[in-house]
């Protein structure tokens, strides 16, 4: 989700494979500033549908628009974000496509010999998930085999589920397309991966963007998540135009947890500036500020239970009650 991962929303209304445009507002980038622009691609538009007003703000071609056998379309999770955190399936079905449409970010990820066998790749700087979305089902429409990229996984705050929304709202369906999700890692695992076992009891996920969800829903999972005992992984935690939402989230957590309650900190988890560190809750406020916290930052949160030792984050699950070591 987030046009990147990391990004939110866009203004799109560039020309696109096989028909529509589409105007999103609301864009913020990985740095919270607003200046989601213009999609981009290495090449224009090869797809075979007609072409709407420039102005269009809905979906546009529908699937009577397309005259051809339509093509393959797969959701594909690149994992962290180098090569080595792929699966072999993903990397399988990248080979296979004949279009990747991914935000700019994750196809700079891609490993050159799957761009190079790709007969065209369809990128976008900032922002614009539902037109790029749109973008990958209209390509398949008109009869190319196509993989639509993100980070970690397709099912976690991505867009698998707004490909099946598009695909729907054209009068196609998901058998026409032959959909397919390929899992990737997403990054609450990896990132767990780098600070011990932090998540190996109960956890809720909670995304502090506001985009899409308002706040006082966040908040009120934040208390419900907090108040229950789970551990939280928290996605989407700061952006210059959310520091609101983290410093409330600091808020509520403290309000039910110990201050002492250990958080790993993990800054682009599998890249080449990954940060990983273990803190204590009430340090989480003053993070904010800092290079360690942005959009490309998941927080796991411990539960009463967790604990730090030798250098790593340990979340019982239980064992110990029932067995003796
Ligand atoms: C819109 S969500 C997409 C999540 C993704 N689909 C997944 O499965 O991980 C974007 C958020 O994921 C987290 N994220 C993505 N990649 C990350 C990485 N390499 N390291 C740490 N956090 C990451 C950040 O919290 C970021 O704001």
């Amino acid at each position: 989700m987030s046009t990147d991962d990391t990004t939110d929303a866009s203004t799109d209304t560039e020309s696109k494979c096989g028909a529509s445009t589409s105007t999103e507002t609301s864009a913020e980038t990985d740095d919270g500033s607003s200046k989601c622009g213009a999609s981009s691609s290495s090449s224009s538009s090869g797809c075979g549908a007609s072409t709407d007003d420039a102005d269009e703000e809905e979906v546009g071609a529908t699937v009577d628009d397309f005259d051809a056998d339509p093509g393959q379309l797969v959701a594909v999770g690149l994992g962290p974000g180098q090569p080595e955190g792929m699966t072999a399936r993903a990397k399988a079905a990248l080979s296979d496509a004949e279009h990747i449409v991914g935000y700019t970010t994750y196809v700079d990820l891609l490993p050159d010999d799957i761009t190079e066998r790709a007969d065209d790749i369809y990128d976008t700087p900032m922002c614009g998930e539902v037109s790029r979305t749109e973008e990958a089902i209209d390509r398949a429409l008109a009869g190319n085999d196509v993989a639509i990229i993100g980070s970690g996984d397709p099912n976690v705050y991505a867009l698998a589920g707004l490909a099946l929304e598009i695909v729907e709202s054209k009068g196609a369906t998901a058998s026409m397309l032959d959909f397919d999700v390929v899992p990737g890692v997403p990054a609450a695992q990896s990132c767990a991966a780098r600070v011990g076992a932090p998540l190996v009891n109960d956890t809720v996920s909670i995304s502090l963007s506001d985009h899409l969800t308002d706040m006082p829903t966040i908040e009120s999972r934040l208390h419900a998540a907090a108040k229950e005992g789970f551990t939280i992984t928290i996605y989407n935690p700061w952006s210059r135009k959310r520091r609101e939402n983290y410093e409330k989230c600091c808020e509520i957590l403290l309000e039910h947890r110990d201050p002492e309650t250990p958080v790993g900190v993990v800054h682009a988890a599998g890249r080449e500036d990954e940060r990983a560190e273990i803190v204590e809750l009430q340090d989480l406020p003053e993070l904010g500020e800092t290079d360690l916290v942005d959009m490309t930052t998941t927080l796991l949160v411990g539960n009463e239970d967790t604990y730090v030792w030798d250098g790593r984050m340990v979340t019982p699950r239980g064992y110990e009650t029932k067995y003796d070591y």
